[in-house]
């Protein structure tokens, strides 16, 4: 089998990557390990950022999410007692995010590479990157596809980074020594906007999928199991934490799906190995206090697009040399925000009462003063470059 890119990992990179490269007639294969139910199926981020909605929009796969996705003009921090507004509508105007799960981004983009005839083979196992820095080429059972380059769409533990030789790359890394409990439940949201709470107990974040559905996260132990939580915990220990502002009462209902998601920054540098590009979780991870991880990939397989493109029509590889440094600027900037807003919020089991109060003085800046409220807000609803 050939193809021009050999894209490996059907996340939110892989199959946005395949579809933007159909737009500009270069054909590519992707290579799933898993099945096409499990990867639409897969709880995770629900936060989309303008750029990630006008990239989807302008590819032609943003009908559903228009209709479905919630438009969000502000998020609430609450903290000792009370509740503060950041008002992207006064902040930034003009400029918000879209509340869409993004397993239904899985499902609308599957759907369009299908119905445009692509290819996207599931159930792929033992998938090998060869000879990258020459004819690239993926084998898996039995089976070889050859590529002009690889693209590395296959999260944090896939096999495409894992494939470049030693001392070729330079990572970053920092772990927290927490976790996030995710659940899911059948049951009309509390609030109308994300609540980022704060609380001697941990933190605790209300958000939603549609009228019907909330989503929460709880911070919790780093290696903590899932059975720790029966249900009637989970909505005792919400309750607690965010029932902590007059008035406001947690609605409950069944869980449908929990999960655990370690907290971990993570940067590989450069992006690209030879004829291996990384793109998303593979290069990039951050802890999603910030709502950043799927706005990331987005924004990689979108500069990827253009330089491949650019590639193919000209034979310039001006773009593909600065491939690694482009996205990394937005990279960097997305680990720095999402760093802050994770030790802004989280309770650390170490942190001494000067830690404690100097959270509380950062809070009480970003909640009073326009000037820090507004570096909030630029970085959640995503940079402009
Ligand atoms: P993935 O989604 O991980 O996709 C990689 C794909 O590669 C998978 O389908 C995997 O099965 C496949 N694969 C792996 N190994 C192989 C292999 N060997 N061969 C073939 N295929 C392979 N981000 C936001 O922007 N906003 C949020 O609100 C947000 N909230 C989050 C909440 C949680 C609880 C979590 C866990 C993450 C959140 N994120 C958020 C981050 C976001 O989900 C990820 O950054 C995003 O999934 C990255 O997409 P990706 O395509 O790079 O990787
Ligand atoms: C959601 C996830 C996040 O990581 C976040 O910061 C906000 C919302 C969500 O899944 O809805």
């Amino acid at each position: 089998m050939r193809t021009q890119v050999g894209i490996v990992g059907a996340g939110p990179a892989g199959l946005l990557l395949s579809h933007l490269l159909h737009l500009r007639g270069i054909d590519s294969v992707v290579l799933e390990l898993r099945d096409r139910d499990y990867c639409e199926r897969r709880v995770r981020a629900g936060v989309l950022e303008q750029g990630t909605v006008d990239v989807l929009t302008a590819a032609g796969v943003g009908d559903r999410m228009r209709r479905e996705g919630l438009p969000h003009h502000g998020i609430e921090l609450r903290y000792g007692g009370a509740a503060h507004r950041i008002a992207f509508e006064e902040l930034v105007p003009g400029r918000s995010i879209t509340v869409y799960g993004q397993q239904e981004v899985v499902k609308d983009l599957i759907a369009a590479r299908l119905a445009a005839g692509g290819k996207i083979l599931f159930d792929v196992p033992d998938v090998k990157p060869h000879d990258l820095t020459g004819s690239p080429y993926l084998t898996f059972g039995g089976e070889t596809l050859e590529c002009d380059v690889i693209a590395g769409c296959d999260g944090f533990h896939g096999v495409t980074r894992a494939a470049v030789p030693p001392g070729e790359l330079t990572t970053f890394e920092r772990d927290y020594p927490f976790a996030w409990l995710g659940v899911l439940a059948r049951v009309r949201p509390s609030a109308e906007e994300l609540i980022y709470a704060r609380t001697p107990r941990g933190f605790a974040l209300h958000s939603m999928r549609s009228p019907e559905i909330s989503r929460f996260y709880l911070q919790v132990p780093k290696d903590e199991r899932e059975d720790a939580w029966p249900d009637e915990r989970i909505w005792s220990e919400l309750a607690a934490r965010l029932e902590t502002v007059p008035g406001f009462r947690l609605e409950t209902g069944p869980v449908i799906e929990k999960s655990i998601t370690p907290m971990r920054s993570f940067v590989t540098e450069p992006m690209r190995y030879g004829n291996l590009y990384l793109a998303g979780d593979a290069a990039h991870i951050v802890p999603p206090t910030g709502a950043k991880g799927l706005n990331l990939a987005v924004a990689d397989v979108t500069v990827l697009t253009d330089a491949l493109a650019q590639w193919y029509e000209t034979g310039s590889s001006a773009g593909l040399d600065a491939y690694s440094a482009t996205c990394l600027r937005r990279v960097w900037r997305a680990q720095h925000f999402s760093w802050w807003m994770t030790n802004l919020l989280h309770t650390f089991a170490d942190e001494d009462p000067y830690g404690e109060r100097l959270q509380t003085a950062y809070l009480d800046y970003v909640t009073s003063s326009t000037a820090a409220a507004t570096t909030l807000a630029e970085n959640y609803v995503g940079m402009v470059w």
